[in-house]
């Protein structure tokens, strides 16, 4: 994400003004043929126009019709302290039950449930914390321990919309745990801050979900478009075991649902004196691969100039070496991130505003603005396929020639690529040094479980390169159509108008919703079968990466947690009432 922009220390590889004749004579190039192409537009397009090409997905702030008759409700969430009380209860319960999910845990849950009791006492807690919920709502236990809630809607034409989340918490490591101020699962809570492991990853989607869904059965809300609840119990390994939208997709179907809403994206974010809030709209490709050397042993007192290590030293030194390219492309939601920081902010640097608004009919600009969020390791992940060198093994004996040495690598994919091209770069860095040492070069492709000899071995011996984990890069949800403009428009309301109206609303002030690009996958990735819009984003001030997630000390602000439920009241009902 953005947040680290030091505005400035912008650095351009031009002078303004060569830039800026340039840009206006691509500009006039550009657009005829743009124009001509998304158009088919007779007037003369002017610079201005153009740029719309470009603009910011922004959205009005969007409010149920329902919202006058239950605004008390909403105000209630926010503010009371009763409210609240009762709340923190219900999220201590969950926060207590340790529902930690090993890597070793096995695949096969029929056969193995004693395994995964702890979900039956977390499921045992929920039926009590939600009673409205459980009376009214069908609940289907999918692969035994997934949760699948159903409140069917009035108007079966109307495509169900999905609010999703995992059970499932990062074990603790047992080293770090005289590291916690609070313990793990003590749930403390002194008024502001709820602590302990789940809690901002992700019990409070869960649990904010259902209190929402219980306030709305309170005021009695009946749905006309079917919601659904959906929550895994093995996200944080792999999400193999989770059968949930293979249910759902044998109920509806194909594409049958409105939009899904996950984890993920960035609450809100203070960008310079802009307040943004990101909702991941895609998410890079995933990519482990092992690449190998075999080599004849020996005694160490006579070896060859290269050791398998040797060379193996000198492939990651070649892998290292040979970098990604970087993209700046209206395919990446990061694209839309930058440029509705653009336009909003007043404190921007004049030559990166001009850069990221000229960037895609500019190669120039283009260049810079590459430049610019590259030079920052936080930013630069987000417009290029990355490598890290992560495991490596080989050799038995100090006095022994290695025969074996593995490197592992994990790479995310960019959008603008997919795992087949990042995957060519291996194979490529493999091949400049499969020939400078003569070695034999054996690859696997993925989606293919044949080898390919694509040089025979040799005295020598033999480089390997094989896939060990896939994902692609996933579909990218749109940020232009009216379906964004409910959810970005939603999130406003929530923040601007009655979170925190003495900061926004009362002081002309707003929040920018943006689309940006998700940071790690979730289960989202099982459910692209079932729709095209995924809004990865969880309401709440603090981002779950500062708050200790998946490390020590994980912890909420509980107001963040409040407006979890003030959104899910708020959207479930906006959604109810379009007919899109
Ligand atoms: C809410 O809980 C706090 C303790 O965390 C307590 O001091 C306060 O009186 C409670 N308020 C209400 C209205 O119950
Ligand atoms: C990956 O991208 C290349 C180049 O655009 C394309 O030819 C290929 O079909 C893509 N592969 C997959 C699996 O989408
Ligand atoms: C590869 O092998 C596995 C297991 O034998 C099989 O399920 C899969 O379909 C094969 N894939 C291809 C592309 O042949
Ligand atoms: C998506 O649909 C394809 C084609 O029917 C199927 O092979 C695949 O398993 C489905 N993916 C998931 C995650 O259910
Ligand atoms: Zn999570």
């Amino acid at each position: 994400m953005i947040e680290k922009h030091n505005v400035s220390s912008y650095n351009r590889s031009s002078s303004k003004k060569f830039n800026f004749i340039k840009s206006i004579a691509l500009v006039l190039l550009s657009s005829i043929a743009l124009y001509s192409i998304h158009f088919n537009c007779l007037e003369t397009p002017s610079e201005i126009t153009l740029l719309k090409l470009a603009e910011c997905p922004d959205a009005e702030i969007y409010r149920p019709k329902s919202y006058d008759s239950n605004k008390d409700v909403l105000y209630k969430i926010i503010n009371d302290e009763t409210f609240r009380n009762k709340s923190v209860v219900k999220m201590q319960n969950a926060v207590r039950i340790d529902t930690s999910s090993y890597d070793d845990l096995p695949i096969d849950v029929s056969k193995n449930l004693e395994k995964f009791q702890h979900f039956n006492v977390f499921h045992k807690q929920l039926r009590e914390d939600f009673p409205l919920l459980h009376q009214t709502l069908e609940l289907h236990m999918v692969n035994h321990f997934g949760l699948v809630y159903i409140w069917k809607g009035s108007d079966e034409s109307l495509q169900p919309l999905l609010l999703m989340g995992h059970q499932d918490v990062v074990p603790i490591n047992e080293d770090s745990l005289d590291q916690w101020d609070h313990p793990p699962f003590s749930a403390d809570y002194d008024g502001k801050y709820l602590y302990g492991r789940g809690s901002g990853d992700c019990k409070n989607l869960v649990i904010g979900n259902m209190e929402g869904v219980e306030e709305l059965i309170k005021v009695g809300f009946k749905p006309r478009r079917t919601v659904i609840l959906s929550y895994g119990f093995d996200e944080e390994i792999t999400g193999i075991r989770n059968k949930n939208a293979e249910f759902i997709e044998s109920i509806y179907g194909k594409k049958s649902i409105y939009a899904v809403m996950d984890e993920g994206g960035v609450s809100l974010s203070q960008v310079g004196d802009s307040t943004m809030a990101i909702v991941g709209t895609g998410e890079k490709g995933y990519l482990d691969l092992s690449l190998a050397i075999q080599k004849k042993g020996g005694h160490s007192s006579i070896p060859q100039d290269h050791t398998a290590i040797g060379m193996m030293g000198d492939l990651i030194v070649q892998i290292e070496n040979d970098k990604y390219p970087t993209y700046f492309t209206q395919y990446n939601p990061t694209f839309y991130q930058y440029v509705c920081y653009a336009e909003n902010a007043v404190d921007i640097d004049e030559h990166l505003k001009h850069d990221i608004l000229y960037s895609q009919v500019d190669e120039l600009s283009n260049l810079n603005v590459r430049n610019y969020i590259n030079s920052d390791r936080v930013t630069s992940y987000a417009i290029k396929t990355t490598q890290a060198l992560d495991m490596i093994q080989g050799g038995v004996k100090v006095n022994a020639l290695p025969e074996f040495v593995e490197l592992k690598i994990n790479s995310r994919v960019a959008l603008e690529e997919n795992i087949t091209i990042a995957y060519d770069k291996f194979v490529k860095d493999a091949k400049v040094i499969a020939d400078k040492y003569d070695l034999g070069l054996y690859v696997q492709f993925p989606y293919s479980n044949d080898t390919i000899e694509f040089k025979p071995p040799t005295d020598v011996g033999i480089l390997t390169v094989k896939p060990i984990n896939i994902l692609e890069p996933s579909p990218v949800t749109t940020a232009h159509n009216s379906k964004w403009q409910l959810f970005a428009g939603t999130t406003r309301h929530v923040y601007e108008e009655i979170a925190y109206p003495e900061k926004y609303i009362d002081q002309g002030k707003r929040v920018i919703v943006t689309p940006g690009l998700g940071t790690g996958n979730t289960d989202t990735k099982l459910y692209w079968n079932l729709t095209d819009t995924i809004y990865r984003y969880r309401p709440g001030v603090l981002p779950s990466v500062l708050a200790g997630s998946h490390g020590i000390n994980e912890y909420i602000e509980y107001d963040g947690h409040l407006q979890i439920i003030a959104f899910t009241f708020e959207y479930i009902q906006s959604v109810d009432e379009s007919d899109d």
